[in-house]
């Protein structure tokens, strides 16, 4: 199981990434993100009400005590940061990995998180928490479940290249 920890949320600034994490771990194939900073329900309930319409069982949850939930963990953790080690070094050594969290920042990462991670970078130069977990998603996974489809959908894309094509609980 993949599951992403999302450090140090912050409103009003990180409203819409902190979805848009969300929605690319969902997307991406991550069981779950947790997340810290400031308790945010209406980026909760913006997330789940995409997982009602559009299927699975993603989970969004927070963790008032960021260190104290990651140092507990008993799983490998996968922290992204541009002053980590080349993913592509690393990439087949993570695939041995069962289940992970995978850490991204936004403020300030504490140093602690960088002790007790694999730090791994998505390149050298800094982007977006959004940029690096879907690029890594992508190469741990081989974007097996980009187009899955997922249990309980209302709503389904059917791919085409030249309309706009969905169904709705099963109907074209
Ligand atoms: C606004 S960026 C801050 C960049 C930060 N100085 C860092 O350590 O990567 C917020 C988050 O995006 C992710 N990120 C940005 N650039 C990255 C890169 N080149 N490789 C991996 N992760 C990156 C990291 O998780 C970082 O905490």
């Amino acid at each position: 199981m993949i599951g992403v920890f999302r450090l140090g949320h912050r409103l009003p600034r990180d409203e819409r990434i902190t979805t848009h994490v969300a929605l690319t771990a969902r997307a991406l194939g991550a069981s779950y993100m947790a997340y810290s900073g400031t308790h945010d329900p209406g980026m909760e309930e913006s997330v789940q009400k995409v997982v009602e319409r559009w299927g699975g069982d993603f989970k969004v949850f927070y963790v008032p005590r960021p260190m104290k939930y990651l140092k507990e963990l008993t799983v490998p953790i996968v922290h992204l940061t541009m002053y980590g080690a080349p993913f592509q070094e690393k990439m087949e050594e993570i695939k041995g990995f069962k289940d992970m969290v995978v850490v991204v920042g936004g403020e300030k990462v504490p140093g602690e998180v960088y002790q007790i991670s694999h730090n791994i970078s998505i390149g050298n130069q800094p982007h977006s928490e959004v940029a690096a977990l879907a690029i890594f998603l992508y190469e741990l996974t081989g974007g097996k479940y980009l187009y899955a489809k997922r249990p309980g959908a209302k709503i389904e894309v059917i791919p085409s290249e030249n309309k706009k094509l969905i169904k709705i609980d099963g109907e074209e």
